[in-house]
């Protein structure tokens, strides 16, 4: 953090850049939102999907149609995202980042409720590539680590208003819960209303379209200054280095050595993220914390968002210093140790009645453990982890492992809780401690090295381990030292 408060000019933070910044988040803030907000109504949603099914069947929907049927709403969110993530090469360098963010939300609106659903999850699948990216190429290098965790501090707030919405009071009622499911339509449209006012990005200008003077005219007004020349230097430079880099595909990411073990630290630590059982919390809490025996477990879910959105903000300001490695190890042990805390709650309560003040301070101390690191640092670390050449293709694999983990939980917790009661959390417990110990052993510290040297470490590694052919070698750069 001591760069942001160093490099923090005014001159840097300039009204273009904070507008187009906060214009691309709100992709984020619907992503958060549209995680948040199946959790506080799912009751009354309930009523209405046995409403339905007695007007046709005459009898109540049977108890295991209704988990089926609650499951896939809350899931199908996570199909529209595994698409929509694995589909984000196919915008960005073909119609540009800023109009792959305008395209992406015409489909943002209300349907009926479950293919609405797949639909803003299509468009937060989208998001998760976009939004990074975009915001990556805008920002200055010394702001780009503090704006780039504004994508996780969008979704936090989105999961937070969604909260706030979902209370009887506001929209969480019989009569109103269609609008809070539709209310993502109001941030569409204002992002559609923004985004002409945001210019493209200036690195997608000169390397994709290899138009010089219009990228220019683009960081002058972002940087507010008329001398541009140090940042068009390093694009042209990142574009050199990628001329020299062949653009790695999907398959080639796993049979080359060079790539395998980025490729898997990628792959777990999006797994970490949500094999967590984060989203059994932000899809399920409040059934948890009814079960829970909690008065009000609305209340205790905006609690949650709340502890959620305030440990963001901390690990904005400790993510420089502390490192990533040591805040992931941190934060997933965290989490194991609230687990069993929750497990301990939930198996006892029958016996104490206080164990529900137990089971909220659990939940509030996974939640916050999860945003000291397992929250943030897989989003962002996956730039690190590649250079230009196989960057995009593994912004889509992990896109593609989140989602599909984020699937598997928000579809399969409700029956596996069905079978497992108090002792659910014991199944996350055994996840988190196999990561912790996945990242011991194998994750590297990337704070404070430049993207040329995390590579250069993963190279050593690899020609330790094989000999690589001519092919792989070139993938390497003509200045390789290998
Ligand atoms: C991360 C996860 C998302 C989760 C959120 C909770 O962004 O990707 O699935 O709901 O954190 O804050």
């Amino acid at each position: 953090m001591t760069r942001f408060v160093l490099f923090f000019p005014q001159q840097q933070l300039t009204f273009p850049l904070m507008l187009t910044v906060g214009t691309a988040v709100i992709g984020s803030l619907q992503f958060g939102y549209n995680t948040g907000v199946i959790n506080a109504p799912q009751k009354i949603i309930e009523a209405f999907y046995n409403q339905t099914w007695t007007d046709r069947h005459n009898e109540n929907i049977p108890k295991t149609t209704m988990t089926t049927l609650w499951s896939l709403s809350v899931a199908i969110f996570s199909v529209g995202g595994i698409i929509g993530s694995f589909s984000v090469g196919l915008f960005v360098n073909r119609f540009g980042r800023r109009n792959s963010m305008l395209m992406a939300n015409m489909g943002a609106s209300w349907e009926m409720l479950i293919s609405g659903r797949f639909v803003v999850g299509l468009y937060s699948g989208l998001s998760t590539g976009f939004v990074p990216m975009y915001v990556g190429e805008v920002a200055p290098t010394a702001l780009r680590g503090a704006l780039g965790t504004l994508h996780q501090l969008g979704i936090v707030i989105g999961i937070l208003m969604a909260q706030i919405f979902g209370m009887d009071a506001i929209m969480g009622n019989a009569t109103m819960w269609p609008f809070l499911l539709g209310f993502t339509f109001i941030p569409a449209l204002l992002q559609c209303c923004l985004l002409p006012f945001c210019p493209e990005s200036p690195r997608f200008l000169l390397i994709i379209r290899n138009e010089e003077d219009k990228a220019k005219a683009v960081l002058k007004k972002l940087r507010g200054m008329t001398d541009v020349s140090a940042d068009m230097q390093e694009m042209k430079e990142e574009s050199r280095q990628m001329m020299r880099e062949k653009k790695v595909t999907i398959p080639e990411l796993f049979r080359s050595p060079l790539y395998r073990q980025p490729i898997a630290i990628a792959i777990m630590l999006q797994l970490s993220q949500q094999l967590s059982g984060i989203n059994a919390v932000f899809y399920y809490s409040t059934k948890i914390f009814e079960k829970a025996g909690v008065q009000q477990p609305v209340y205790a879910t905006i609690g949650a968002g709340v502890v959620n959105t305030a440990f963001t903000v901390v690990s904005l300001f400790v993510v420089e210093r502390a490192g990533r490695r040591s805040l992931h190890l941190l934060g997933l042990l965290g989490m194991a140790g609230s687990a069993v805390l929750m497990t301990i709650a939930l198996a006892l309560l029958e016996k104490y009645d206080w164990m529900s003040y137990m089971s909220i301070v659990a939940i509030f101390a996974f939640v916050a453990f999860f945003e000291i690191g397992p929250g943030p640092i897989p989003w962002f670390i996956v730039a690190e982890l590649f250079s230009q050449g196989p960057r995009p293709s593994a912004f889509a694999v992990a896109g593609f492992s989140n989602w599909t983990a984020n699937f598997i939980v928000g579809m399969c917790f409700q029956y596996v809780e069905e079978l497992c009661g108090a002792y659910v959390f014991i199944i996350f417990t055994v996840f988190l401690l196999c990561f912790f110990v996945f990242t011991y052993f194998k994750v590297p510290e990337t704070k404070g090295r430049t993207f040329d040297e995390i590579s250069a470490g993963f190279r050593q590694a690899a020609s330790g381990a094989e000999k690589h052919s001519p092919e792989e070698l070139n993938y390497l750069g003509a200045d390789s030292q290998l």
